[in-house]
């Protein structure tokens, strides 16, 4: 029923997409490595939760909850010196496995000691240039942290845009295949009379990758200008979609490769932070960074409008359809987010119900 290609367009569960259900075990961007010095520690808060990120002495990248568990004060605010974190309010030191080891108000006889005391902790992970937090309560083996292929030590730039809206907004917002023309019209990438029918080879991931989907590897559609002006020749270009919300793009052409890495973090569920990370082998960055990055942020700008425009008439509550094939892909997040909080609830694994398709659409 639920296969895009015998399915004459439905109504979607905006419910879900109203709710924004933020999905917990699973990594989540957090910033790019190089905001967090040695001895630094930020404050993120990621899926409604305070969480401190920091950088100790020895280099090595490390979360806990941002609030003291004394008085709940933010620990970001206090003081750290590389190996401890201490609370601005009433002092008390934490290591950065969570330990706490100050309590200064306290005499010997008195509880809590220190001991008593430890400050919730995160696993966190730095990876190609990024720090990823796992937001969940699992234990055991975690899902792997996402990674572009190919070229993982070749970070060019990173570029944040908060969207005021829920995770499945932002997500089906960027990942939607017929936006591109209307939304995204200039005259070096795209214009209305350039639409064309497409039709790509569709997959699931493979299971060790999570629940998710990909654009199977295809040479990039004939009017991606930027690609062939900047790589030198027609890309292939492969995408995969990796839940709840990775978007990884693989192009190369025979001689450089070129990744994009776009990950939506629920920062609240009416607020979603939207993170793209480019690499690139190309020779002569510096100036692919300089037009690059300002295009990057013209676009997820570009988007972010896009998807409130979408919001504030959804605000609405009026009746919507998703069409075949160009809304396929977002059926499907539905669908595997819903398999996902459905394996949550019932302890098992996630099934993919993914099948292999080739859907085709104009854009
Ligand atoms: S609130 Fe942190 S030490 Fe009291
Ligand atoms: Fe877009």
């Amino acid at each position: 029923m639920d296969d895009a290609r015998h399915d004459k367009g439905s109504a979607p569960d905006y419910r879900l997409g109203a709710g924004g259900i933020m999905l917990s075990n699973a990594w989540y961007y957090a910033l790019p490595a190089h905001d967090l010095a040695q001895g630094a520690m930020r404050h993120c808060t990621l899926l409604g939760e305070p969480v401190l990120v920091g950088r100790g002495a020895d280099g090595k990248v490390f979360a806990l909850r941002d609030t003291c568990p004394h008085r709940g004060t933010l620990l970001s605010k206090g003081k750290f010196d590389g190996r401890e974190v201490e609370c601005p309010y009433h002092g008390w030191r934490f290591a950065t496995d969570g330990r706490c080891t100050a309590i200064p108000s306290q005499t010997a006889d008195q509880r809590p000691q220190p001991s008593d005391i430890r400050a919730v902790t995160f696993p966190v992970a730095e990876r190609q240039g990024n720090i990823w937090v796992f937001m969940g309560t699992q234990v055991g083996a975690l899902p792997p942290v996402p990674e572009v292929p190919a070229i993982g030590d070749r970070f060019q730039f990173h570029v944040a845009v908060a969207f005021d809206c829920n995770i499945d907004l932002a997500v089906i917002g960027l990942m939607d295949p017929a936006h591109g023309a209307f939304v995204h019209r200039s005259a070096l990438w795209r214009k209305e009379d350039s639409i064309h029918e497409k039709a790509k080879a569709f997959s699931p991931l493979p299971e060790k990758e999570g629940l998710g989907w990909r654009m199977d590897r295809h040479t990039a559609s004939r009017n991606s200008r930027a690609y062939r002006l900047f790589l030198g020749g027609a890309p292939e270009t492969e995408i995969s979609y990796h839940l709840p919300s990775v978007r990884i793009e693989h192009a190369r052409t025979p001689k450089y490769n070129y990744c994009g890495l776009t990950a939506c973090t629920p920062i609240t569920p009416e607020r979603t932070m939207v993170h793209h990370v480019m690499y690139w082998d190309v020779p002569g960055g510096m100036l692919l960074k300089a037009i690059m990055e300002p295009l990057t942020r013209r676009f997820l700008d570009q988007d972010r409008r896009a998807v409130l425009d979408m919001q504030e008439g959804l605000a609405f509550d009026p009746p919507t359809m998703l069409v075949q094939d160009a809304d396929t892909q977002t059926r499907w997040y539905y669908r595997l987010k819903r398999e996902a909080l459905a394996a949550q609830a019932e302890n098992r694994a996630a099934r993919n119900p993914i099948t292999p398709v080739t859907l085709r659409w104009r854009s």
